[in-house]
């Protein structure tokens, strides 16, 4: 790891010299080749067989960290995540842009593209239908199916991207059913479509099973990507901005289908957006992340009326409300550091007006203040010893 953390060098100038980029791609070749020979072994199922810290969660995240291996260094793009997603709960991930909420998920599904991305370290518990619990980052990849879009789900941002336009949104809606279910039939495949499309709130499914992805609008195409993503019974529903590429309308319509079809699943949801309004409506338990790590997570009400990390006051103030006009929001300023060089300190200290001392210090820890709520903020670390 050493030449990852070796700064001193680059820090006076912003370019690498020809024998530190030759350098940095030697070491991310031998990590990268490491990797992805543990990712495509073939393993017994008792390799990855693990316990849940606590059985009332379907997921746990534990320290998780997952690194993309480029030419300028190593983006540690997550970096020692660790968030809960408890039964039949809907977990919201909020954080701005770039903060790793799509790189987390897709740690989660093992869909993080090799050999440049890897998950580095950590341990993503799920505990299945059989209830066996498998730490999915352990997984071979060739045994991923037996979760993947089967047990959990995702819906993605641009349902356009995520729908192959050459075939039919019945045919492909068949191929779920097909793939993840024993002994169907093609009639059977297609009532499952069809129920799933009613389900979804789609008025006429017979029209849409036999259209074609570029004749449906986009919060129908939207819909019918989470008809496909239930298809499967999934216990997880991993949805990535599902409403962010859609009309406000529409993206209320597609929020009240999420809750109302949390419900009907007996399943979990985790719900990742830019939108702290999203999450209000949508969420039981808040994780907020920025650069890469969780500074605060707690249940939505002790994220909204008691949020303690200077970040999550600054995004609640910059969140538009009805009565708030564009040019009165709170803009929090500064960048987000560089991800390939992050600083030893709290990665917010260059944007927080609250910094004290210690902030020169270590990255603060994660502090808890309630048996649901923690914080990673030095102005709180007092709090630890009363309890
Ligand atoms: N393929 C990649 N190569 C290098 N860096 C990546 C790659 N994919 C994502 N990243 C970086 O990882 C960080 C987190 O990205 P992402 O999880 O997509 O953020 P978001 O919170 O907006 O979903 C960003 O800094 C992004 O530039
Ligand atoms: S640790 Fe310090 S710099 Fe970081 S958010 Fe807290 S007060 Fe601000
Ligand atoms: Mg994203």
């Amino acid at each position: 790891m050493g030449i990852f953390n070796k700064t001193k060098k680059t820090e006076k100038r912003d370019y690498l010299s020809g024998k530190e980029i030759r350098a940095i791609a030697k070491e991310n070749a031998k990590v990268m080749k490491r990797l992805e020979a543990y990712k495509y072994r073939k393993a017994d199922e008792s390799e990855y067989l693990t316990k849940m810290k606590n059985d009332d969660n379907i997921l746990e995240i534990d320290n998780l960290h997952t690194y993309f291996f480029t030419e300028q260094g190593v983006v540690k793009s997550v970096n020692g995540v660790s968030f809960d997603v408890p039964k039949n709960a809907t977990v919201g991930i909020v954080g701005e842009s770039g903060c790793g909420k799509s790189v987390t998920s897709m740690s989660v599904m093992r869909l993080i593209q090799g050999p440049t991305g890897q998950i580095y370290s950590g341990e993503i518990r799920f505990k299945e239908k059989d209830d066996k619990v498998y730490d999915i980052a352990k997984m071979p990849i060739r045994d991923i199916y037996k979760i993947r879009g089967n047990e959990i789900a995702m819906i993605f941002q641009e349902p356009m991207t995520s729908l192959n336009p050459v075939f039919t949104i019945g045919q492909q809606l068949d191929e779920v059913t097909f793939i993840h279910k024993e002994g169907v039939t093609k009639d059977s495949a297609k009532a499952k479509s069809i129920e799933m499309l009613n389900l979804v709130g789609i008025a006429m499914p017979e029209r849409v099973y036999n259209s074609f992805p570029h004749e449906l609008s986009g919060g129908m195409r939207q819909r019918v990507m989470i008809a496909m993503a239930l298809a499967s019974d999934p216990r997880l529903i991993i949805a990535d901005e599902p409403t962010t590429a859609l009309d406000v309308t529409i993206q209320a319509q597609i929020l009240d289908l999420l809750r109302d079809l949390k419900s009907k699943i007996d399943g979990s949801i985790m719900l990742i957006t830019h939108d702290l309004g999203v999450i209000a409506e949508m969420a039981d338990y808040v994780v907020v992340m920025y650069a890469g790590r969780v500074i605060e997570k707690g249940t939505v009400s002790e994220i909204f009326h008691n949020p303690l990390h200077p970040y999550t006051i600054g995004l609640q103030k910059s969140k538009p409300t009805l009565d708030s006009k564009d040019e009165e929001l709170f803009n929090i300023p500064g960048n987000v550091p560089n991800p390939v060089n992050m600083p030893n300190y709290c990665y917010f200290k260059e944007r927080c007006s609250k910094c004290v001392k210690k902030c020169n210090g270590d990255y603060p820890e994660m502090v808890q203040v309630s048996p649901t709520h923690f914080v990673a903020c030095h102005l709180y670390e007092e709090d630890k010893n009363n309890g």
